[in-house]
């Protein structure tokens, strides 16, 4: 196992009708201000709630965070909360509202021009205003760790970044919440939880047991519950272990003590960058043809994978290795989530763009090994198309 510390500070507070204890977890006399999506959470009495729930208190709305939260909505955000002085944030929505949060609260304080905080992958962050959220989509892990991603569609970036002071004080996670999504962004969060515990999971050994075990009962619910979750929206059991699922994800905990991939990700950007695609759908995409590109770095964990997830146990290395792809993919697509670039109207001219934004953006050496170039992204893209 390797060196590692762990901290990790975020309050959860689990399970149906929690929302309504909200207020106790927000200091007394901050002036909240509630940030919020495209209407979701208006339609579905989530804002209701919340509203409910800090009746008596100093609360300020900020609606409109889209998909992909833009540099310029959160700028709107950023001088509403500076002429106001607001002291506490509140997301209620998805990972896009509370990443967009993250960088209003470190926006706010900052001195100089914001858009460094996503140049610089946070490292120009001195402090960020406090923040809690109430989580409505089950995908990122965004409600109990500290990074973000933010677009600016205007110069196609869509850029990552993380500090220390952008773990959310709380998440509020009521399973409940969640009924309401549409099955394409159920699926999308389903993808999304997948990969991230594979860019964790599916790397070289270094004996964490413990890590690997948690990887791989997180990937088995996964495909266990998700297709449930699509034929019973309202089923709590599937939704409750779906969500806690998403956030043991990407909280820090399975990754800590072992090698991380996130070339997937990367990639997955650049793409959500210059074409809108979902986060969910890049990853679905990308994910299956930089495992085959890879099997050679990945070989001891990549058949770990085929036997213990997937019970494939007969053939050579490379059948059991292709055979735990086709079943990666054929669980994606059973989704409803297309796993190859021409199914979302993209060509292989995207694959120069991908590359070159690669290395605008300083991501030439991604993977557990720091060896994929974006030469190798190329490579890896002829397989997505
Ligand atoms: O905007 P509203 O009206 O709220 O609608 C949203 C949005 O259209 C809707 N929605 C959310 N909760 C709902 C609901 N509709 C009905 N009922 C509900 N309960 O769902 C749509 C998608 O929401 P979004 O927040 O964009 O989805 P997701 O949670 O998948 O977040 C994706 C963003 O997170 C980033 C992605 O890159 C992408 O920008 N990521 C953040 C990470 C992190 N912070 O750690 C890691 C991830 O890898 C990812 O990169
Ligand atoms: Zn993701």
């Amino acid at each position: 196992m390797l060196n590692f510390k762990y901290h990790n500070p975020t309050r959860i507070i689990f399970g149906k009708g929690r929302i309504r204890t909200v207020a106790k977890e927000i200091p007394e006399g901050s002036r909240i201000l509630v940030t919020y999506g495209g209407g979701s959470i208006r339609e579905n009495g989530v804002l209701d709630q919340v509203t409910g729930a800090l009746q008596g208190r100093d609360v300020l709305e900020f609606g409109g965070i889209e998909p992909n939260p833009e540099y310029d909505t959160l700028m709107k955000c950023v001088e509403l909360a500076r002429s106001e002085r607001v002291d506490f944030l509140l997301a209620v929505g998805g990972g896009s509202v509370i990443d967009g949060t993250k960088f209003i609260a470190a926006a706010v304080p900052h001195q100089g021009d914001p858009w460094e905080i996503a140049t610089s992958f946070g490292r120009r962050v001195g402090s960020s205003l406090p923040f809690g959220t109430v989580l409505t989509l089950p995908a990122t892990g965004s409600e109990m760790n500290n990074g973000a991603v933010v677009s600016r569609r205007s110069l196609n970036a869509k850029l990552s970044f993380g500090h220390p002071s952008l773990f959310p004080v709380f998440s509020v996670l009521d399973p409940t919440t969640t009924y309401t999504l549409p099955a394409e962004q159920i699926s999308n969060g389903i993808v999304d939880t997948f990969v991230h515990v594979t860019e964790q999971y599916l790397t070289y050994p270094v004996q964490g047991k413990i890590q690997d075990r948690f990887a791989e009962g997180l990937l088995l619910t996964l495909i266990e519950d998700g297709p449930i979750a699509l034929k019973e929206p309202e089923n709590y059991d599937v939704r409750a272990n779906l969500m806690w699922c998403a956030t043991l994800g990407l909280n820090g905990l399975i990754g800590a003590g072992v090698p991380q991939d996130w070339a997937t990700h990367m990639v997955g950007h650049e793409l959500t960058a210059l074409y809108g695609l979902d986060h969910g759908k890049t990853l679905a995409v990308v994910l299956p043809a930089l495992l085959s590109a890879r099997r050679s770095e990945k070989r001891d964990k990549l058949l770990q994978y085929a036997q213990r997830i997937w019970g494939i146990a007969e053939g050579d290395d490379d059948a059991m290795i292709d055979a735990a792809i086709e079943k990666t993919r054929a669980f994606f697509e059973s989704l409803g989530v297309h796993t190859a670039l021409s199914a979302y109207g993209i060509s292989n001219e995207c694959i120069p763009r991908v590359a070159e934004l690669l290395e605008q953006h300083g991501l030439t050496r991604l993977g557990e090994r720091s060896d994929i170039t974006p030469e190798t992204v190329r490579n890896i893209l002829e397989l997505c198309l």
